[in-house]
């Protein structure tokens, strides 16, 4: 009786011991002020597309996030030293997308790292025979800087922006950029781990008319940056847990191995899709991703206004990412497909096993560690002056 009483309250010592830990590290873990604001400083609703600023300021720094629709959707990050950095626009100079220099931060010195994204294209290739290989039968492809953009959709510090080719038949391609305040994750699948540091796109594609009946899908990204472009992607082994079930890879997009990357940045994503908005485990579908290529920087200076606005000489790094394997369902089984990745500052979040798992490994593995301890405590007084013998194989 009062040994079995000692075992549960050592466990739930350990579980209070657990829950202490994780409450103490969510209350540390850094957080950031957010403001938000729609074109700054313009006097009215510029002409070709919405510019948002999203200001999160921490102690002693600053991470602007710029998302913009002027041609191609990009997002710039730009970190900066200081709390009190502005973003300044010359806005009849931005819409004229023909000014480096018309969107800056400053000032100019406070700034330590600067990266942009572009969603530069979509590609569809009719995979006639199911082999999932994208050099086959390429449709041409359809460049998001000519598609039709709505406003920007605010909520809080979130935006969501939705396009058409003029060649879609109904459909559309959304993308949805959410800044945060402090550490969390994300509330669909694949449930990204975020921080301050960061923030998350997600990409879908919902109801377009595929151009065959076989048709998969590729989205073409070009990351720039001034010193250290990202151009590698490193694929780690993820914890599988509750969050993103059947997934076992993590894949971030980061500069060069000589860079420290104490203060660069990284796009980061998990290489799965869905075929569903409310997506089943079953909706879930394999992506892969080509090796990161130099890209022409007047390419995506000319393709992106942000990119030709804040960079003088983008260096340039272009990937695809492909969605679906070979047997898995064509485009036209759902018509939808969701992709979500995370663009932020410092090193990539890392992946931790969650609470509920960490408890269960707790119960599991602190339960026989106190019945040794209890039985140390017993058997010890018995053997004293033979401690060697308590390392003796056990029958
Ligand atoms: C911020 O800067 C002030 C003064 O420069 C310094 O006292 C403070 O420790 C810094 N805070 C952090 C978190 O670095
Ligand atoms: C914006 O650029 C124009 C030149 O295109 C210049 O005349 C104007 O002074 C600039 N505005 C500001 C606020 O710098
Ligand atoms: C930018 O484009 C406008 C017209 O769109 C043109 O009038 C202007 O001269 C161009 N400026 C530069 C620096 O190319
Ligand atoms: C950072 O802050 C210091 C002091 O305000 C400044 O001298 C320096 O140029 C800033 N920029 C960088 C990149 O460190
Ligand atoms: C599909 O398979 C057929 C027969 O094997 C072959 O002739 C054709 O070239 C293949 N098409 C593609 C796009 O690979
Ligand atoms: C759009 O439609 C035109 C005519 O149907 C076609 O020539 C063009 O290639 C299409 N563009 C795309 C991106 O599908
Ligand atoms: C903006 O988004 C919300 C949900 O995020 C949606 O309910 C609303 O209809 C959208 N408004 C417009 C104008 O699209
Ligand atoms: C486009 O949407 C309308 C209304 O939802 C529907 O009636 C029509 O069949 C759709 N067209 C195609 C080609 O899917
Ligand atoms: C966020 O960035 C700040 C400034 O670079 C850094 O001090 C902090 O540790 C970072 N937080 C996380 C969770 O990476
Ligand atoms: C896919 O498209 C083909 C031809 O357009 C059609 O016959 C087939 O039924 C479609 N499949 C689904 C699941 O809608
Ligand atoms: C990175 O390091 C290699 C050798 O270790 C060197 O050849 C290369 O120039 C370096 N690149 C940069 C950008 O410093
Ligand atoms: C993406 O794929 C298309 C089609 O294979 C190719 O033309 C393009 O160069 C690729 N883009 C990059 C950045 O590799």
């Amino acid at each position: 009786m009062a040994a079995a009483g000692k075992k549960c309250s050592g466990v739930l010592f350990l579980f209070l011991l657990f829950s202490l830990f994780s409450l103490s590290q969510s209350l540390l873990s850094d957080s950031r002020k957010l403001s938000v604001e729609l074109n700054p400083g313009a006097a009215s609703l510029p002409r070709g597309g919405d510019l948002l600023h999203v200001r999160a300021v921490g102690d002693n720094d600053t991470l602007h996030f710029l998302f913009c629709s002027q041609g191609a959707p990009t997002l710039l990050l730009v970190h900066t030293n200081t709390s009190s950095s502005t973003v300044q626009v010359n806005w009849s100079q931005f819409v004229e997308r023909n000014h480096s220099g018309s969107l800056k931060v400053e000032p100019e010195s406070s700034i330590l790292y600067s990266s942009a994204l572009v969603f530069s294209r979509l590609l569809e290739y009719d995979d006639v025979n199911d082999t999932a290989d994208p050099i086959s039968d390429l449709f041409p492809p359809y460049e998001l800087q000519d598609f039709i953009w709505s406003r920007f959709n605010l909520s809080g510090p979130s935006a969501l922006l939705c396009g058409a080719a003029a060649n879609f038949t109904n459909g559309s391609l959304c993308l949805q950029l959410s800044a945060f305040e402090s550490e969390g994750r994300g509330q669909s699948w694949p449930r990204l781990l975020h921080t301050a540091n960061s923030s998350q796109v997600r990409v879908w594609l919902d109801g377009v008319l595929p151009r065959a009946s076989r048709s998969r899908f590729l989205l073409e990204l070009k990351a720039v940056g001034g010193v250290y472009p990202l151009s590698r992607v490193e694929v780690h082994r993820s914890i599988d847990d509750e969050f993103t079930p059947s997934i076992f890879q993590v894949s971030q997009w980061v500069p060069t191995e000589n860079a420290s990357s104490a203060d660069l940045g990284f796009v980061q994503w998990k290489p799965v899709a869905y075929r569903q908005s409310n997506p089943a485990l079953e909706d879930a579908t394999p992506c892969r991703h080509s090796d990161p290529r130099p890209q022409s920087g007047e390419a995506a200076a000319a393709a992106s206004g942000l990119i030709r606005a804040f960079y003088a000489e983008p260096e340039t790094f272009g990937m695809n990412v492909s969605f679906g394997l070979a047997g898995e369902p064509f485009y036209n089984s759902t018509k939808f497909l969701s992709w979500t990745l995370l663009v932020g500052s410092g090193s990539p979040p890392v992946d931790s096993f969650s609470p509920l798992v960490v408890s269960v490994m707790a119960v599991g593995l602190g339960t026989p560690m106190i019945l040794l301890l209890l039985g140390g405590v017993f058997v010890l007084p018995a053997e004293e002056g033979a401690a060697s013998a308590t390392y003796e194989p056990i029958n």
